[in-house]
């Protein structure tokens, strides 16, 4: 019979407190409270919301049911998603599914915000079966879990994991195990006290515990590019907050360079004292700079399941050496073809910006490199052989318009890579299921 294994969302799979504080003092406010601190808005993650606008806060019935109401009222429309998937968590989801278990959601926050944010995060595909109170009962946690176990299974073998005592009891009232962890919002002292089964202090000592076998998932390769001037640095730091969100452990590297090799080989390249440079050595140089980098940070990353963010790769190549000075596509892919071993990003995210406003951006900043004294032919190439790679490979590209506002990019370029990485995952999950 397989293994049933069925979560807590709020400190268990999800970091919900910024959603959370933020409604609990829209609640307190509405009913003119004075303001609540850090410390007693922790408490409010995990109980019944009821339950500690009563306990924690004295109100009685009636005022607290007004209190859940305005609660609830901003949670609908804000506060589901001031949330964050813990790190590890997409990386356990999965490959609990991999090994084939029941996998189940039991909280104690209502149904129909719990399913939107599972579903929001991309955390729905690996689950099997959601449970939370409707709205007019507070179920207790026992029958929660109850409810979120398959018609048949086994005791011995199905968990309920948590971080507050309340998940503690309720997967044992409901006659299974239970884990406490402890990266959530209960402590060691409440989830031992209260009897669990296991304690699991993170999510990798959760993942050793539950599949002792499982081998590392490789990660995820994103690039991101772009004529210099297109806003680069801005767009990986909005793209990392939006990742680091959904649970994905992001490194950062660049091109050239990322490495202490390949660091030294950049000098060289941008130097502009190297004025003799042939067209050859350049491509050459980039291409060494890629050897490396590919071998010291790219696969390492990988291969340890991070989500390794690069600034700039092989399609930089492809457009400055096979555009911009004219050695052609097909030759600057053969180059590389030695550095790179057919590993192409999952992802690369195109800043679309015409070559003359990135020029001008380029020279407004301050000084140019020696890339970038380059003049407006050399850069109408560059983007030509840019859209050339685009086009032949459209799958693997999130194009976005680089003249809209920082935010509004950020915000198309978080969605076209998070759905991509979406349906990579789902992929993983097909294949594995046979
Ligand atoms: P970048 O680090 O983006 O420049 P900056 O630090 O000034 O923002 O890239 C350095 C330059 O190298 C840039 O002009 C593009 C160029 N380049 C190539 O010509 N070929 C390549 O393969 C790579 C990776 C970069």
């Amino acid at each position: 019979m397989r293994r049933c294994v069925i979560f807590d969302l709020d400190g268990t799979l999800t970091q919900s407190e910024e959603g959370i504080f933020n409604c609990v003092r829209y609640a307190a406010e509405k009913l003119g409270l004075p303001e609540i601190e850090g410390d007693m808005l922790r408490r409010f993650v995990g109980p019944p919301l009821k339950y500690s606008f009563m306990h924690e806060l004295g109100l009685d019935e009636e005022r607290a049911d007004a209190a859940v109401a305005y609660y609830r009222e901003r949670y609908g429309e804000k506060g589901l998603f001031e949330n964050r998937v813990y790190p590890g968590i997409r990386t356990l989801l999965a490959t609990l599914k991999k090994h084939g278990d029941w996998v189940a959601v039991a909280t104690g926050k209502p149904q129909r915000p719990s399913e939107r944010i599972l579903e929001h995060f991309g955390l729905r595909k690996w689950i099997d079966r959601i449970v939370g109170p409707d709205n007019s009962a507070d179920a207790g946690k026992t029958e929660l879990v109850r409810a979120a176990l398959p018609e048949d299974y086994d005791p011995e073998n199905a968990y309920m994991v948590g971080d507050r005592m309340f998940d503690i009891d309720g997967g044992h009232g409901a006659g299974i195990r239970s884990i406490g962890v402890g990266y959530g919002y209960g402590t060691e002292e409440e989830l031992r006290s209260s009897g669990c089964d296991v304690y699991a202090a993170t999510v990798e000592a959760l993942l050793s515990f539950l599949c002792p076998e499982s081998e590392t998932q490789r990660g995820f390769f994103l690039s991101m590019e772009g004529l210099d001037g297109a806003g680069k640095s801005t767009q990986i730091r909005l793209l990392t907050d939006a990742l680091d969100r959904y649970g994905y452990s992001v490194v950062h590297s660049r091109e050239p360079g990322g490495c202490m090799i390949s660091e030294k080989i950049r000098e060289i390249i941008l130097d502009r004292a190297n004025e003799g440079m042939t067209a050859e050595t350049e491509a050459l140089l980039y291409a060494a700079s890629r050897a490396q980098h590919v071998h010291d940070v790219i696969v390492p990353h990988l291969q340890a399941g991070r989500l390794l963010l690069s600034d700039r790769y092989i399609d930089s190549s492809v457009a400055y050496q096979g555009g911009g000075r004219e050695l052609g596509v097909s030759t600057v892919m053969a180059i590389n073809d030695h550095a790179i071993h057919g590993l192409y990003p999952d992802v690369t995210v195109f800043l679309d910006l015409p070559h003359k406003t990135a020029l001008e951006r380029v020279y407004r900043a301050g000084e140019p490199d020696r890339m970038e004294i380059e003049g407006d032919s050399f850069h109408a190439r560059v983007e030509a052989a840019y859209r050339e790679m685009i086009r032949l490979h459209p799958e693997r590209f999130v194009v976005v318009d680089a003249t809209k506002t920082p935010e509004d990019m950020g915000e198309l370029i978080a969605a076209g890579v998070l759905g991509k990485l979406d349906a990579m995952e789902r992929a993983a999950m097909e294949k594995d299921n046979g």
